[in-house]
């Protein structure tokens, strides 16, 4: 049996990432809490993680513990700005406490200054569909970012604006004030305005900062060879995975209705955050009207997770992180998110082995990739689909809080403190794909 080890660059991050709204628990003061309450979601967040309670300390040593070097975890805005007129100090002082958590275990830290979650105040106004947020929002940033710079300089501006947008505003699924297509899509040239003011200001306040942002990327094929199919892919494709990139390179944002020009955007990015699940086939569908005719589903025989969310396509990540080389030359590029939801741990280990081994292919022909955070430490409050979908390494009794370790947080461990994946690390933790990956 062949022996062998993948091994990383010196110095290569390896993390996890998490998302406050998520991990926190008891934020009261959100859209998503308001949007719970309101019968929107498989289940309420409740306590979460308890992050807010301090259960962070704890998780920070499992993380620690586990051989990780980084964590990527955002700030909730509705704590830091309870309203629009007053700034919460204590809250800015529990972030404070969190990344010097990190520290003293040896950890990067990379903020997230905006994931999913908006003070009720600013959802109230609908916030994101008007001009003035993009000062609101630079504002926020300014606040945070003083009061926070000591610890960290590396910042995520916004966690999948693309995300965000349509899932809001076109397909339903996230809280929104006023659907539709051309609604979405000013939003996303208000994200991309704010977060081009967000990435001045930053680097304004701490000029060695590096500043990106997290783009959904998900690669996409035709279902067959018909015009049609083809069409409403190129149109899925673009909407989801085009606009902020475009901006970010020329200052036009491509977007389904036409082009917007948002000159200050170009050029905002220190680094390209990249989150990567799947692959989706597209297909044309004259019942999906507003999601441009197409329905997306993953073809039969494909290696499924628990809830049939996500397909095992370990190729799509090395074509993503190829594909965003390209778009953004002589850019580093970190994973800023993947991962599979499987409370029983049957398919994470080889999604785990079998992605981590498409970085090491990109990484040894020196694409630009300095790290991997994989979503997510524990389990946590995934949205409209709640507690349904369990993405921890660490599984997590929601009523008890208790911890539960999965074989992956094993098998992550033995890999990120190895620097490396090893033949007897995929024997040992998921055979099935042993000839997969170490071909004879
Ligand atoms: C991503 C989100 C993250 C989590 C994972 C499963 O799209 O950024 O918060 O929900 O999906």
């Amino acid at each position: 049996m062949p022996q062998a080890t993948y091994h990383f660059p010196r110095g290569f991050l390896w993390g996890t990432a998490t998302a406050s709204h998520q991990v926190e628990g008891n934020n009261t003061n959100n859209q998503w809490w308001k949007f719970e309450q309101d019968g929107h979601t498989d289940g309420k967040s409740g306590l979460a993680c308890d992050w807010w309670g301090g259960r962070w300390k704890e998780d920070f040593d499992r993380a620690a513990e586990g051989g990780q070097n980084a964590h990527r975890f955002s700030v909730e805005w509705s704590r830091i700005q309870p309203t629009p007129d007053t700034w919460d100090e204590n809250a800015l002082e529990h972030y404070r406490n969190m990344l010097r958590g990190l520290r003293e275990r040896g950890m990067t830290a990379m903020v997230t200054l905006h994931h999913f979650s908006d003070p009720l105040w600013l959802y109230e106004m609908c916030g994101w569909e008007h001009d003035d947020i993009v000062s609101m929002f630079e504002k926020f940033v300014r606040k945070t970012v003083e009061a926070l710079k000591e610890y960290c300089t590396l910042w995520c501006t916004l966690n999948e604006p693309n995300g965000y947008a349509l899932n809001g505003y076109v397909i339903g699924t996230f809280p929104a004030c006023n659907k539709g297509l051309r609604t979405a899509i000013r939003v996303e040239a208000n994200m991309l305005r704010a977060h081009a003011a967000a990435y001045r200001a930053i680097h304004e306040i701490q000029p060695e900062a590096r500043v990106g942002y997290a783009l959904h990327y998900r690669p996409m094929a035709a279902h067959s060879k018909s015009p049609l199919d083809i069409l409403v892919r190129n149109l899925q494709y673009n909407a989801l995975n085009i606009s902020f990139p475009s901006a970010i390179n020329t200052g036009v944002m491509k977007s389904t209705l036409g082009n917007i020009r948002i000159p200050e955007a170009k050029g905002t990015q220190d680094y390209f955050g990249l989150n990567y699940y799947s692959v989706d086939t597209v297909k044309f569908d004259i019942t999906k009207p507003r999601e441009v005719f197409g329905t997306r589903y993953f073809p039969e025989g494909s290696d499924l997770s628990a809830t049939k969310y996500i397909a095992n396509i370990p190729e799509g990540l090395f074509d993503s992180i190829k594909w965003a080389m390209r778009t953004h030359p002589d850019t580093p590029i970190l994973i800023t998110e993947n991962g599979v939801e499987d409370a029983e741990d049957k398919m994470r280990p080889r999604y785990i082995a079998q992605h981590i081994h498409q970085v090491w292919r990109a990484v040894n022909f020196n694409f630009p990739v300095k790290g991997y955070f994989h979503w997510s430490l524990v389990d946590n409050f995934e949205w409209e689909r709640g507690w349904t979908q369990r993405f921890g390494l660490w599984g997590l009794d929601v009523e008890t809080q208790k911890r539960i370790k999965r074989p992956s947080a094993d098998l992550y461990a033995e890999i990120c403190k190895e620097n490396g994946l090893s033949s007897e690390m995929v024997q040992k933790y998921c055979p099935e794909v042993f000839d997969k990956l170490f071909p004879v």
